[in-house]
């Protein structure tokens, strides 16, 4: 429920991207949001006024003398009441018509109207790629932009026309991601987040391997909640089955000293590192070139480890880390002990911040609960969803950044 007390204006345009208007106000009301839909007469020749009061539980405004007001002025109304005007699809023509100040239908009239200050107004275009890639629509963008209005998109893909290019209107999932992130305090701006995740793999022989359960649910939450805040964010990631934050830049890897090689040379252009992955404690010492096969006598192979390479401290002693330059922050997961591990942690990592939490009640699920363990003493954040966790430790790091320690 990320848009939960958010009551938005979902403005229609004529365009076909209408169809995927419908799924967009189901999700923003899954979200939590209200939503109050107002429509073009070219919107109305796509989808119909009552699929979308179906979905958003009101009825649809699409006219300017629509005298259910009592002062007979929804234009003033609908705007002051809303906390964003989203305008999914906004056809090249509403772009221009918005540019210019023209207001001759309720939508455009509402958009100027609005208290500007106080109300967002979000485009998501959707048109065909040679009307997108015009140099009026282009202007138009960018005069859009100079005046406040954030542009969410565009995709790139078939077309309703048959041609593929940009000027898709993008997807509804993408457009509610891009919302809950817009609403979110922009704490990291400026900043270049590193993040690592999930588990390592150490190969035995080609078929075989030690990892361990950690999902990456936890550090992919981090990665995009330091996006929402206006992070640039890199995230490592070790082998797992989890979709890429939106707009966060992903590094696939494997075992821990590739995890290693990645993350030393991100580090280098990174404010903050956040080391959430579960890296392998050891490695085989040679990884077999064939499958190691039984050999009938009943005797189990004989394996030797070596301890792969600590990335966190080995950063965390990095001559940027110790100026301060860059923020490190660990985790500990551990089955016990929690308060000591993690104090233990912070002075052996040599990190200002350590973020513990149980494994075994953390490793694959949606929640968790954390333990932030600094110089400063220990603050629990209870059990609460992964991504609201991450926004809080967000939060914390944005408060360090501002006083070093
Ligand atoms: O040493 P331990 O595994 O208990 O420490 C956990 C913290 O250190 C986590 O933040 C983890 O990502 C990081 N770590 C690391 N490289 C290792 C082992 C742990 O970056 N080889």
């Amino acid at each position: 429920m990320d848009l939960k007390n958010k009551h938005l204006v979902l403005g229609l345009t004529g365009g076909i991207a209408c169809y995927k208007a419908a799924e967009l106000c189901r999700l923003l009301v899954k979200q939590g949001a209200t939503v109050q839909v107002v429509m073009t007469a070219a919107a109305e020749r796509f989808i119909t006024p009552v699929t979308m009061q179906a979905l958003s539980g009101r009825t649809v405004y699409s006219s300017q003398w629509d005298a259910r007001e009592p002062n007979n002025m929804p234009h003033i109304n609908l705007g002051r009441e809303a906390d964003a005007i989203v305008i999914a699809p906004c056809s090249a023509d509403f772009m221009a018509r918005l540019v210019q100040g023209q207001s001759d239908e309720l939508l455009s009239l509402m958009c100027l109207a609005r208290p500007i200050e106080r109300v967002p107004l979000l485009l998501a275009p959707a048109m065909n790629r040679e009307m997108w890639a015009h140099p009026a629509t282009q202007r138009n963008m960018a005069q859009l932009q100079r005046d406040g209005t954030t542009i969410l998109g565009v995709g790139s893909g078939e077309q309703a026309c048959g041609e593929t290019g940009d000027g898709r209107m993008l997807e509804p999932a993408e457009l509610v991601h891009d919302l809950i992130a817009f609403f979110q305090p922009k704490l990291l701006a400026g900043q270049h987040v590193l993040v690592t995740a999930g588990p390592t793999y150490e190969a035995i022989d080609p078929v075989r391997g030690i990892t361990n359960r950690s999902s990456g649910k936890m550090g992919f939450a981090v990665a995009r909640a330091a996006q929402e805040a206006g992070a640039q964010v890199t995230l490592v990631a070790g082998p797992v089955a989890l979709p890429t934050p939106r707009g966060v830049t992903r590094i696939d890897v494997r075992s821990a000293r590739q995890m290693f090689d990645a993350t030393l040379a991100q580090a280098t252009q990174a404010t903050i590192f956040i080391a959430t992955a579960a890296v392998a404690d050891w490695r085989p010492v040679a990884e077999a070139e064939h499958k190691i096969k039984k050999d009938g006598s009943g005797a189990a192979p004989q394996l030797a480890f070596t301890e792969n390479p600590d990335i966190l401290a080995t950063v965390a002693q990095s001559p940027r880390a110790r100026s301060g330059e860059l923020l490190c922050v660990g985790f500990a997961a551990e089955s016990q002990d929690l308060l000591a591990h993690a104090q233990a942690k912070l002075e052996r990592k040599g990190v200002p911040l350590i973020v513990g939490n149980i494994g075994p009640a953390a490793f694959g699920q949606d929640d968790n609960a954390l333990l932030l363990v600094s110089a400063d003493g220990a603050r629990e954040l209870p059990r609460a969803s992964k991504l609201e966790l991450a926004r809080a430790l967000v939060q914390t790091c944005a408060q360090m950044l501002r006083r070093p320690s």
